[in-house]
């Protein structure tokens, strides 16, 4: 195990008018992160899937601790990274990376790519400056950017969407992190070269034996991706296992309105699940339901599911599932 998140939660306030101060009104919050548990397996790519706004996002920052949680523990090879002084967390920093969705606001369009991958080398200390050009020319060939030299001395606006993406996994990878979240990569990308770009990340994972957070919205590149897929919703995760069986035998009423939408037999990029045939809108993350925070949205609630909130239990091997249908 090489992560493991226990109680995991963050809560964002909500922004207070004057109206809302002056009549002591109780202070509110965004529960974006609510209550995780799951583990990480050396070598794995575990994903985060989920509707817009479920917490995917807060989540990836949580575990490279971009973000302090509100409550829980993020244990990084048995140690929890948020009891690391946060002088000493460059250490890990160095073993935890993250890729953004969008090439184009995480790099800086004034610096070259080789200023660009040259970076972090300089920010964790690598003196000597043959040593980092031979680095940055390796970075760039294993991404793909062939011949380095002709990359190098470029801008970031000279290049296509992909070509900037494989510039941000180079960044990424430079300093031979362990860990390596990545937040929707290929969301922004042209459909056409999205397969090259996860293919990249497949073969990089298997030559460094990486392990990755992915976080999508798209069932189907979990599906290609993932060795083992969760389901969020509203902050919690509400099913979780082995990416196949999840999708191709969905168990929570949620995964299977999510799985619904992609059409059958066309497991492919192309199919986005931002949209789902269930009741309704996704409730409020500031005043949760009762009881299943699905229920006014699931079409198979009954008597508990108001009430009392399932908890995420085992219910085959391997299958965790937070519905009450399954106690
Ligand atoms: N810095 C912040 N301050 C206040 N609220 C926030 C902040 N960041 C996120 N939120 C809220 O927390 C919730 C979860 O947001 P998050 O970005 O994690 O979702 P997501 O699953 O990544 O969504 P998407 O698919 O749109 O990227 C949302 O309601 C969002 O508005
Ligand atoms: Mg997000």
């Amino acid at each position: 195990m090489l992560i493991e998140v226990r109680g995991l939660k963050k809560y964002f306030p909500v922004r207070r008018s004057w109206s809302d101060i002056l009549k002591r009104r109780k202070q509110k919050f965004v529960k974006a992160v609510n209550d995780l548990n799951f583990t990480i397996e050396e070598n794995e790519v575990f994903c985060l899937a989920g509707e817009s706004g479920c917490g995917k996002s807060t989540t990836g920052r949580l575990l490279v601790r971009l973000l302090e949680p509100t409550e829980g523990q993020v244990l990084f090879e048995g140690k929890n990274i948020y009891d690391v002084p946060k002088k000493e967390f460059k250490e890990y920093r160095r073993k935890m990376q993250i890729i953004f969705q969008d090439p184009y606001e995480s790099l800086n369009p004034r610096m070259t790519i080789y200023d660009l991958v040259e970076e972090p080398l300089r920010i964790h200390g690598v003196r000597s400056e043959e040593e980092r050009f031979d680095m940055v020319y390796q970075a760039l060939k294993d991404v793909g950017l062939e011949p380095p030299e002709d990359f190098m001395i470029r801008y970031p606006h000279q290049l296509s969407g992909g070509q900037r993406q494989r510039v941000a996994i180079a960044r990424a990878l430079i300093l031979n992190p362990k860990f390596v979240v990545a937040d929707e990569p290929v969301s922004m990308l042209d459909v056409s070269i999205r397969a090259g770009i996860l293919k990249l990340m497949l073969d990089l994972k298997e030559k460094y034996g990486l392990t990755y957070l992915f976080i999508t919205h798209d069932l189907s590149v979990a599906y290609h991706m993932c060795d083992r897929l969760a389901i969020m919703y509203l902050g919690k995760i509400v099913e979780l296992g082995p990416a196949d069986s999840v999708i191709l035998d969905p168990k929570h009423p949620y995964t299977k309105a999510l799985v619904e939408a992609v059409p059958k037999g066309q497991v492919d990029y192309r199919r986005k699940l931002k949209e789902v045939p269930i009741k309704g809108d996704v409730p409020s993350p500031i005043d949760l339901p009762s009881g299943c925070i699905f229920h006014p949205r699931c079409v198979e609630a009954f008597e508990p599911c108001d009430k009392e909130e399932p908890e995420l239990v085992e219910v085959e091997e391997g299958r965790f599932v937070a519905c009450h249908l399954y106690r």
